[in-house]
């Protein structure tokens, strides 16, 4: 058996919802925002596995966890086989080093006052590595690792004077000075150009294997996802609906919700013929998430036990779950 380098089992996160002086004179129960509200998953090593779904599912508040940037409410969370939950403070600051994240604008993350260099240095100095010549060595290397090139032609520069390419290059830099071994990618590419998309998820692939990194990549885009994921899980209102092989998911989706997702895809081909599957509504408020399966309002397949019963994934071909009760 080989050992993921990231395990998470039944992991929750819930918000409370500030109460009104009214709710709380009246004492009405506290409410949740049910952010992630259960998921499993393994990540192997040198993994690309990607986290998808529309807009408010869970997926930033899953990846923030998985760090522990946040507490989650309930779950379990392994880091190669060390329960990342019971980390003492020595263990949390070396996990801090060992996973790293990027996010999705590196216009806001990076520090717009400081210089590429200092950037890059930064958490080599927070985690007190290296003398400052060692430094020096290092930031030059990375930067060059991202083909910043050469740097010493970037590490003058303050971020506005680079393009959003660039930034994002800086970024990245910066998450792998450390030399870490997990990274949380949060929508990396949504805020570049199309021309630039391919360039930033190529240099991903190739750190990813000069570097044996593995990646929990989170993206709304799955051709994005199709592109450089090994395998998808598909989140609706903080649960998995479908999960398996990159390839599996696009070209035969299961799940009604997985379907409609694909279907709005655009493609590049126009004879192409998309078959529209519809899906009806808006996504349902995370504090009132539906009985039985929770995407039953919308579901143009859903039948009377859908309202009541909440399904669980099963295993239709090897690798590739989906929870639905058309197919149990
Ligand atoms: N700190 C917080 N306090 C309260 N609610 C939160 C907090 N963070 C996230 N939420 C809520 O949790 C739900 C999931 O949010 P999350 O940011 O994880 O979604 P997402 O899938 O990353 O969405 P997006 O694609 O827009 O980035 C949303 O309803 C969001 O409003
Ligand atoms: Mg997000």
């Amino acid at each position: 058996m080989v050992e993921p380098v990231i395990r998470v089992i039944n992991l929750k996160k819930y918000f409370p919802v500030r109460a009104g002086l009214l709710d709380i004179l009246r004492r009405k129960p506290r409410l949740y925002i049910r952010a992630v509200d259960g998921v499993t998953f393994d990540i192997y090593e040198k993994e690309v596995f990607c986290l998808a779904g529309e807009s408010g599912c869970g997926k930033t508040t899953t990846g923030r966890t998985i760090l522990r940037l946040i507490e989650p409410t309930d779950g379990k969370i392994f880091f190669k086989g060390e329960d990342v939950l019971n980390y003492t403070n020595e263990e949390l600051k070396n996990f801090r080093r060992r996973a790293q994240i990027i996010f999705q604008d590196p216009y806001e993350s990076l520090n717009p006052m400081m210089t590429v260099y200092s950037i890059v240095e930064e958490p080599l100095k927070v985690h007190k590595i290296g003398s400052k010549e060692e430094r020096y060595d290092m930031v030059m290397r990375a930067l060059e690792d991202v083909e910043l090139k050469p740097p010493e032609d970037f590490i003058h520069r303050r971020p506005h004077e680079l393009s959003g390419g660039q930034r994002q290059r800086v970024a990245i830099a910066r998450a792998l000075i450390l030399n870490p071994e997990f990274i949380v990618a949060d929508e990396p590419v949504s805020m570049l150009d199309m021309s630039i998309r391919a360039e930033i998820l190529n240099l991903m692939l190739k750190l990813r294997d000069e570097h044996s990194l593995t990646y929990l990549f989170i993206t709304h885009d799955l051709a994005v996802a199709k592109y450089i994921c090994d395998r998808i899980a598909i989140m609706y209102l903080g649960k998995i609906v479908e999960l398996g092989p990159a390839e599996e998911i696009i070209d035969n989706p299961l799940h009604p919700y997985t379907q409609a997702l694909i279907a709005a895809v655009p493609t590049p081909d126009p004879e192409e013929k998309i078959g529209e599957i519809p899906i009806k509504g808006e996504v349902p408020s995370p504090i009132n998430i539906p009985r039985g399966c929770r995407f039953h309002p919308r579901c143009i397949y859903a039948r009377p036990e859908c309202k009541v019963r909440e399904p669980k994934p099963i295993e239709v071909s090897k690798g590739h779950y989906v929870a639905c009760l058309l197919y149990e």
